[in-house]
C-alpha cells in the first residue's frame, strides 16, 4: 500500500533511530533512505494466504508502491535460495546457502530495480527511461523496456563486454559508448535525464533502485522459514545492492521480525576495493582505483559506497577484498560443486566467504547466505576451462570406448 512518500515525510521509528541511521545520518551517508509506518501488518503474510502475489511485487507494503495492479509485464523475484552440498562441503561452510540472483529475465539482480522503477514509470505514464551501467543494470533496464513498451537510453563505457552489449542491443535500446568510462556515463545519463525529461533509473541516485534490491531480504527470511541468517555476502560495486540488503533486514526488524540482524560481509576486487580500504581506515570512502575483471564491481568511486560502509559497520560485518584469480576460482566452484553459471562480479560473494571463512570471520556453524548477483552466460570467457567433448558417428560401442578414453 505504499506508507511512504519521500524520507523527509516519515520519521524514523524508535527501533530504528537505535543502532541504526537517523534520517539525518542517512542523508549524511549521501542517501535518500525512504522509510515506512513499520509495524507487523507490513511483513508478508506466512502461509497460503500470502502466495497469491507473485515474485518481488508480495512485499508491495514495503514498496513505494500504490495501491493497483502491476502493469509490468515480467516475472521478478522469488528467485531460489540454494543449499548446495558438494559446495558447503568444499567450503567447509555446512550452513551455507546461495541465493541465486542470476535467475531474473536479464540474469542479475538489477532486474529487480528496474522493474519498480519502470512500474513506476508506466504510471507516470512516462515515455524514455535511461541509466549509466557497467553492463548488467543496462541489460536489464533494456530488456524490461522492451517489455514495457518504453524506449530505452543507455550509457556504457566503450570497453563494455561484448556479452553485455549484445542484450541491450537485441532488445532494441539506444546505447551511447562512453569513452571517459563509468563514472562519466552517470554523469552524462543524468544530466540527460535531467535535460530531457526521462526517468533516471540511475542506480543509488533513484531511491526506489534501493527500495526493489531490499526485497531480496525479504525472500531471503522468507525462504529460511522467517529466521534472520548469522551472515549475508555481497558484491559491492557502487554499493546499492550492499545498503539495500541491509535496509530489508533492518525494516523486517522493525517490522517485529525477532532475531538478531545478520552481519553484513561486503566483497570488492583487490582492484577497487575503496570500501575495504576505508572500513579498514576507519573513515570515509575516498575513491581509488577501479580495475577488475569483475566489470560490476571495478567502480572506483562508488555512488553508495558511504551508505553501503555504514550498513557494514552497523551490523558489525566486515569487508574483504579479493583478487581475480579467486573471482575465476569461485567461479569455477560454483558452475562444478552448486551448477550456478556466474560472472566475475556475480561469484564474488562466495569468493568472498571464503576469504572470510580463512579470516575466521564466518563460523563453521552459521548460517551464511552469499549473493550471487549475476550468470556466467554473458560472459563465457570465465567459465571454467572446458573439458573434452568426445564425437562419435552414431553408435553405441563408440560412445563406450570415447567415455573409456
Ligand atoms: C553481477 C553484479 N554483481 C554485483 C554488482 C555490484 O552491485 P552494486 O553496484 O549495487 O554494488 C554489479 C553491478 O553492476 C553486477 O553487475
Amino acid at each position: 500500500m505504499g506508507h511512504v512518500t519521500s524520507a523527509a515525510a516519515i520519521a524514523a521509528d524508535a527501533a530504528l533511530r537505535e543502532g541504526f541511521p537517523t534520517a539525518e545520518a542517512a542523508a549524511a551517508h549521501g542517501q535518500v533512505e525512504l522509510r515506512y509506518a513499520y509495524g507487523a501488518d507490513l511483513l508478508p503474510h506466512a502461509g497460503p494466504e500470502g502466495a497469491g502475489t507473485p515474485g518481488m511485487w508480495r512485499y508491495e507494503p514495503l514498496l513505494p508502491l500504490p495501491p493497483g495492479p502491476v502493469a509490468y509485464p515480467l516475472a521478478v523475484g522469488g528467485t531460489p535460495l540454494i543449499a548446495p552440498p558438494a559446495l558447503r562441503r568444499a567450503l567447509g561452510l555446512p550452513g551455507l546457502w546461495l541465493k541465486d540472483e542470476t535467475r531474473g529475465p536479464s540474469g542479475s539482480n538489477k532486474d529487480r530495480a528496474t522493474a519498480l522503477v519502470l512500474e513506476l514509470a508506466l504510471r507516470a505514464g512516462a515515455g524514455t527511461v535511461t541509466c549509466a551501467s557497467t553492463g548488467n543494470v543496462a541489460a536489464s533496464l533494456a530488456i524490461g523496456a522492451a517489455a514495457a513498451g518504453l524506449r530505452a537510453v543507455v550509457f556504457v563505457p566503450a570497453a563494455v563486454a561484448a556479452g553485455k552489449l549484445v542484450p541491450m542491443l537485441a532488445a532494441g535500446a539506444q546505447v551511447v559508448k562512453v569513452r571517459a568510462g563509468y563514472e562519466a556515463a552517470f554523469g552524462l545519463s543524468r544530466q540527460a535525464a535531467a535535460a530531457f525529461g526521462w526517468v533516471d533509473r540511475n542506480t543509488g541516485a533513484n531511491p526506489a533502485t534501493v527500495e526493489a534490491k531490499k526485497t531480496v531480504a525479504f525472500e531471503i527470511w522468507e525462504q529460511l522459514g522467517r529466521r534472520m541468517p548469522d551472515a549475508v555476502v555481497a558484491p559491492v560495486g557502487d554499493g546499492v545492492t550492499l545498503y539495500a540488503l541491509g535496509k530489508g533486514f533492518r525494516e523486517l526488524a522493525a517490522c517485529g521480525a525477532p532475531g538478531r540482524l545478520p552481519r553484513i560481509v561486503g566483497v570488492q576486487a583487490e582492484g577497487a576495493q575503496p570500501v575495504v580500504r576505508a572500513w579498514r581506515a576507519g573513515g570515509d570512502v575516498r575513491t581509488a582505483a577501479g580495475q577488475s575483471l569483475a566489470d560490476g564491481i571495478a567502480v572506483g568511486a562508488p555512488v553508495s559506497g558511504g551508505a553501503a560502509l555504514h550498513e557494514i559497520r552497523g551490523s558489525g560485518g566486515a569487508c574483504v577484498a579479493v583478487a581475480d584469480a579467486a573471482l575465476l576460482d569461485a567461479i569455477a566452484l560454483l558452475a562444478r560443486r552448486a551448477g550456478v553459471l556466474a560472472e566475475p562480479a556475480g561469484a564474488a560473494a562466495l569468493a568472498g566467504a571464503a576469504r572470510a571463512k580463512a579470516e575466521g570471520l564466518l563460523g563453521d556453524g552459521e548460517t551464511v547466505v552469499a549473493l550471487v548477483t549475476g550468470t556466467g552466460l554473458k560472459t563465457p570467457q570465465y567459465l571454467p576451462a572446458p573439458g573434452r567433448a568426445v564425437e562419435v558417428q552414431g553408435r553405441l560401442d563408440e560412445v563406450e570406448a570415447a567415455l573409456a578414453g
